[in-house]
């Protein structure tokens, strides 16, 4: 490409589609699971990427928002026919989507990012606190073997153990944590209040994992900035790979409004401002200037 500002993951293959809302269900405190009708974007969407989603309708908020894949939804036929989306309710449009039932409709487009590229390791380790437990399922499943995703599906590496340290501020916000159990996810929660799990915080829980099996590890985090820069400094101590998913607000979800940027340096040292929503979300964590 001869445009400089051409990224790899550019929004020339997404598709934007009206969903039916096949299920919207409470999980945690302020967290819901949505189920959207979408069989092509369920169909090619990648562990990691995301999608940008308005209520039909409406026009306040006028801009979509963006959220993660957590999961596909399977047909009889095992066709993935639908997302899965969790969310935590903090503004105006989660809001507006908790209160609608099956049967509503949203706006939708993606899939979007880069997404969690497919690596060879023995042990998985994802890290996140607050709702930044989102990306992981499905790649949790991919990296299992228990699910594929893309169109064509790919091919990933399989590890041998998948390890997600989830830390919120207090038990009634963890989502899902039976289903990671479900799936063959080894949970280790922290929670701040003390309520379940290790009292503290998810980096505690994380530093005793990282001596005791860092071995051909690689980490993976999503949370709040400071806990992910907190999570990269681990790392690099720790001489494990890590990727982090950031979470900037975005406007436009396709690459034109430079909303989004975060600080990224290249291999030679220099930074230079990056779009997380085209040339992310999935940055190396060792690349960000927090
Ligand atoms: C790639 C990516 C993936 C994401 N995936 C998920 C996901 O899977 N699940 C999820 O829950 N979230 C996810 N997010 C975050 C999500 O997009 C934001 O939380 C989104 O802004 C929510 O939209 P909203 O309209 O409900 O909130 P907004 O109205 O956009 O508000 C967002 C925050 O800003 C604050 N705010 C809004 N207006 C003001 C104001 N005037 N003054 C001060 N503060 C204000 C709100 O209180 C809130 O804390 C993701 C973000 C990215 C970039
Ligand atoms: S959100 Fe517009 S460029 Fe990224």
């Amino acid at each position: 490409m001869s445009n400089p500002l051409y990224a790899q993951h550019y929004a020339d293959h997404a598709l934007h589609c009206r969903a039916a809302i096949i299920e919207n269900v409470r999980l945690a405190e302020s967290t819901y699971r949505v189920r959207l009708h979408c069989p092509a974007i369920a169909a090619r969407i990648l562990p990691g990427q995301f999608v940008m989603l308005k209520m039909t309708g409406g026009d306040d908020p006028l801009l979509g928002r963006p959220l993660a894949l957590y999961d596909t939804v399977l047909d009889a036929s095992g066709a993935a026919v639908a997302i899965d989306i969790v969310y935590l309710v903090v503004g105006k449009m989660t809001s507006r989507l908790a209160q609608v039932s099956a049967g509503g409709q949203v706006d939708l487009w993606g899939p979007l990012g880069n997404g969690f590229s497919p690596q060879p390791t023995r042990h998985l380790i994802m890290v996140a606190g607050g709702i930044g437990q989102t990306p992981f399922r499905a790649l949790a499943q991919e990296c299992l073997g228990n699910r594929r995703y893309g169109d064509p599906q790919r091919e990933v590496p399989q590890v041998e153990r998948v390890v997600l340290c989830y830390g919120a501020r207090s038990e009634g916000l963890l989502a899902d944590v039976e289903q990671f159990e479900e799936i063959g996810v080894d949970v280790k929660v922290s929670t701040e209040d003390g309520s379940r799990g290790h009292h503290g915080l998810v980096t505690e829980v994380l530093g005793k994992l990282l001596a005791s099996d860092s071995q051909e590890a690689r980490l993976v985090c999503c949370g709040p900035e400071r806990m992910m820069e907190a999570v990269a400094g681990q790392a690099a101590t720790a001489g494990v790979p890590c990727q982090v998913s950031l979470e900037t607000p975005m406007a436009c979800g396709i690459g034109i409004c430079f909303s989004c940027v975060a600080r990224v340096c290249d291999k030679n040292g220099q930074w230079d401002y990056k779009r997380t929503c085209v040339e992310g979300p999935v940055f190396d964590a060792e690349k960000i200037i927090w």
